[in-house]
C-alpha cells in the first residue's frame, strides 16, 4: 500500500525523496529506503522502521549526492519488516534497482525458476523475485529496460506501482501501475515520480497519473513515453494541471482519511482476495490455513478473540464459520476472555481479529489461549505486528493502513477473509454442496463492483444525516448475519459523532428496549430481502405502532419496506451470508455525515486511541 518517490533531472534527489518520504508517511510504513546515483555508483540504504531513522542510517552509510534518486516506504506483504526486506531491491548482477508498492501474486513459482536459474536471493519479498525477472528477460533478450520491464510484466499477476533503474542505462527511469497509484510530476529539465502529488507539489504542479496496465519510459532532455503494458501501445500522456493543496492530497481528495477509506473498500476488499480467490477455478487458496488445514478440520471448537470492530467481524464470522463449517463457535471480547480463565483444550482452535495487532487484550487472550494447549490463527492487516507474530499462523488482511481511528475498511476486509477461510474450510468437510461453492466464490469475486454500488447511497445517507444529527439517541437493528452489522453500525455513530446508540437483535425488541420507542428514537433497520425478511417486517410494524422513526436499509426494488419506513437506504441484492459487507456501507456513511455536520473529530474522536495496546 505505502509510498514510491523518485527524482530524476539537476538538482540533489536526496532532500526530494527523502522529504517526499515523509510527506507519504500518511500512508502508514513499517520500513523505508533509498537509492541513489551519482553518475559512477549505486548507493542505497535501507531500514526498518520510520524514515527519520532510514536518515540516520543513510548519512553513516552513503553519500547523498546524485541527482537521481528513489526511495520507498513499506507496507509488507510478503516478509516481515526488517533491514533485508525493505525497498529498493538489487538484481543478482547489481545493475537494476526497483521499488514496488503492491502484491506480485505469481511471486512463488517465478522464484523457483529463477533459483534453478541460479539466481539468489537474500529477501523473502516478492518485490526482489521481479527485479531479479526483469533482469533475467533483459538477459536472455538482450533487451533494453523499458521493454525488459515489458516483458517481465506481462508474466506476473497481482498489483504494482514500480519504478526501476539500471545501472547501465543511467539517464532514465522506468515506471509502471497495475493496481497501486503511480503519479508523475512534470518540471522543467527533470521528472518526478510519486504515489501521489504531494512529493511533488511544490516543484510542480503539471502531473500525469498513470492509468491501470500503463507503464512510462523517463528520460532526462527527453519527451515521456506512456506505453500500454501488455501491447506496447503508445498512449498520449494527460498532463493535468493540479488545483490540490498538500492536505487534499493526502486524503486523496476526501475531507477526511475515514471517507477515504469508505471509499477505498472495493479496491481493498479485492486486494485481500487477489491470489486467494480464484472463482473460475473454483479455489480458496490461504497459505496460513492451508498448512494447518488438519487443525481446523479436527477443531471441536472455534473461538474467536477481538474487540470493538473486529469482534463484531467475529460475530459476522461466527455465523457463517458455523453455517458453512457445522464447527461450534464461540465469540469472546478479548477483555473478558482473558481474566475469566476460560475452558480451553488443545481440540481447540483460536482465531484472533484485530486491525492494528497491537491490542494489548487481544494479545493477552492469544498468550492465555497459548498456555492452554489451543492452536491461535490470526487475521490481522499489519504484517510484523505483535499479534500476528504471537500467533502460529495467521492470513493477512490487505486493507492497507487505516488511518481514520473508527475501523471501516478493516471490517469488511477481515470479513473477506473469514468468508473465505469458511468456504475452504466447508469444501474441505464437504459441509456445502459444490453449487453452493462455486456460487459464493462466484458472488465474492464481484461484490466490490457490489460494494462500489453501495457507496453511491452516499448521497441518500448524507441527506438522511441532515435530519437525525441532532438526536440524543439511536437503535440499530438487525437479524441473522446482520445482527453484528447493527451492532457495528452503532458502535461508527457513537465513537465519532457520539450519539448514544445501541445495535439490538430485532427481535430482541419486544424484551424491553421497546418501550424506548417514540418519535424522537430514530430506529435504523437492516433489512435486505435474504434473511428474516418477513420478521423484520414485522418488527418495523411494530416499531411504527408505538410512532417510532424508522431508517430501513433495503435490497434495491423493495416495495414492503418502502411503504412502512420515513427513509430507505437501497443497495444491491446480495446472499445472506455475504451481506454484511455491504449493509454497513451505508451505515458507516450515516455515522460519518452526522459526525461533520456535528463538527466532531471525524478522524480523530475524543477520548480514542487507534490502537488500544494499553489494559
Ligand atoms: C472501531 O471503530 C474502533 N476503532 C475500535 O473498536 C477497534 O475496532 C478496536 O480497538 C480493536 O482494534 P484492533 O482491530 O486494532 O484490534
Ligand atoms: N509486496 C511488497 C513487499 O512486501 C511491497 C509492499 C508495499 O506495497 O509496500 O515488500
Amino acid at each position: 500500500m505505502c509510498g514510491i518517490v523518485g527524482y530524476i533531472g539537476y538538482r540533489e534527489a536526496y532532500p526530494i525523496v527523502i522529504k517526499g518520504l515523509k510527506r507519504l508517511e500518511y500512508r502508514g510504513y513499517d520500513s523505508a529506503g533509498v537509492m541513489l546515483y551519482d553518475g559512477n555508483d549505486i548507493k542505497l540504504s535501507k531500514t526498518k522502521g520510520k524514515v527519520v531513522d532510514l536518515e540516520a542510517k543513510a548519512l553513516k552509510e552513503i553519500s547523498t549526492n546524485g541527482t537521481i534518486g528513489i526511495g520507498h516506504t513499506r507496507w509488507a506483504t510478503h516478509g516481515v519488516p526488517n533491514d533485508v526486506n525493505s525497498h529498493p531491491h538489487v538484481s543478482n548482477s547489481g545493475d537494476l534497482v526497483i521499488i514496488h508498492n503492491g502484491i506480485i501474486e505469481n511471486y512463488a513459482p517465478l522464484k523457483v525458476e529463477l533459483i534453478k536459474r541460479g539466481y539468489v536471493f537474500h529477501s523473502d519479498t516478492d518485490t526482489e523475485v521481479l527485479v531479479n525477472l526483469i533482469e533475467e528477460v533483459q538477459k536472455k533478450e538482450n533487451l533494453k529496460l523499458g521493454k525488459a520491464v515489458q516483458v517481465a510484466l506481462n508474466q506476473v499477476f497481482g498489483a504494482y506501482a514500480i519504478a526501476v533503474f539500471d545501472k547501465k542505462n543511467p539517464d532514465e527511469i522506468v515506471v509502471a501501475r497495475l493496481g497501486s497509484p503511480l503519479a508523475i510530476g512534470i518540471g522543467e529539465g527533470e521528472y518526478f515520480i510519486a504515489s501521489d502529488a504531494s512529493p511533488f507539489i511544490e516543484y510542480t504542479s503539471n502531473a500525469v497519473y498513470l492509468e491501470d496496465g500503463e507503464m512510462a519510459n523517463i528520460r532526462l532532455h527527453k519527451p515521456m513515453k506512456i506505453r500500454k503494458i501488455k501491447d506496447d501501445s503508445l498512449v498520449d500522456p494527460y498532463i493535468q494541471e493540479l488545483q490540490m493543496n498538500l492536505e487534499q492530497i493526502e486524503k486523496g481528495g476526501y475531507d477526511h482519511f475515514m471517507l477515504k477509506e469508505i471509499f477505498e473498500q472495493p479496491d481493498v476488499i479485492t486486494d485481500t482476495y487477489r491470489g486467494r480467490l480464484h472463482a473460475n477455478e473454483g479455489i480458496i487458496q490461504m497459505s496460513g490455513v492451508e498448512d494447518n488445514l488438519e487443525k481446523f478440520l479436527n477443531a471441536e471448537r472455534i473461538i474467536i478473540v477481538a474487540c470493538g470492530t473486529s469482534w463484531h467481524a467475529g460475530l459476522v464470522a461466527e455465523y457463517i464459520l458455523e453455517e458453512f463449517t457445522r464447527i461450534p463457535v464461540e465469540v469472546e471480547y478479548a477483555s473478558e476472555f482473558r481474566y475469566r480463565n476460560p475452558i480451553i483444550n488443545s481440540k481447540d482452535v483460536v482465531i484472533a481479529i484485530s486491525q492494528s495487532g497491537e491490542t494489548a487484550d487481544t494479545m493477552a487472550a492469544i498468550k492465555l489461549a497459548k498456555e492452554k494447549g489451543a492452536f491461535v490463527y490470526g487475521v490481522c492487516n499489519v504484517v510484523g505486528s505483535s499479534i500476528s507474530r504471537e500467533t502460529h499462523a495467521g492470513s493477512h488482511t490487505h486493507a492497507g493502513p487505516e488511518i481514520g481511528v473508527a475501523s471501516t475498511k478493516a471490517f469488511t476486509t477481515q470479513i473477506t477473509v473469514l468468508i473465505m477461510m469458511a468456504l475452504r474450510l466447508a469444501k474441505a468437510k464437504g459441509t456445502l454442496s459444490k453449487t453452493d461453492f462455486h456460487r459464493y466464490l462466484q458472488e465474492l469475486e464481484i461484490i466490490p463492483e457490489k460494494v462500489k454500488e453501495a457507496l453511491e447511497t452516499n448521497d441518500k445517507a448524507k441527506e438522511i444525516a441532515t435530519i437525525f444529527k441532532n438526536s440524543h439517541n439511536c437503535l440499530y437493528l438487525g437479524r441473522g448475519y446482520n445482527f453484528p452489522v447493527a451492532l457495528e453500525g452503532a458502535l461508527k455513530l457513537k465513537e465519532i459523532s457520539y450519539i448514544h446508540a445501541e445495535g439490538y437483535p430485532a427481535a430482541e425488541m419486544k424484551h424491553g428496549p421497546i418501550a424506548l420507542i417514540d418519535e424522537r428514537m430514530p430506529v435504523i433497520v437492516i433489512a435486505p430481502k435474504q434473511g428474516h425478511y418477513d420478521k423484520i417486517v414485522s418488527n418495523i410494524q411494530e416499531i411504527k405502532s408505538r410512532s417510532g422513526i424508522i431508517i430501513a436499509v433495503v435490497t434495491k426494488g423493495d416495495t414492503q419496506v418502502r411503504g412502512l419506513a420515513d427513509h430507505i437506504i437501497e443497495i444491491p441484492e446480495t446472499s445472506d451470508a455475504l451481506s454484511p459487507l455491504i449493509t454497513t456501507i451505508p451505515l458507516q456513511l450515516l455515522s460519518y455525515h452526522i459526525a461533520v455536520l456535528r463538527g466532531c473529530n471525524v478522524d480523530q474522536p475524543r477520548n480514542l486511541a487507534k490502537s488500544v495496546t494499553v489494559e
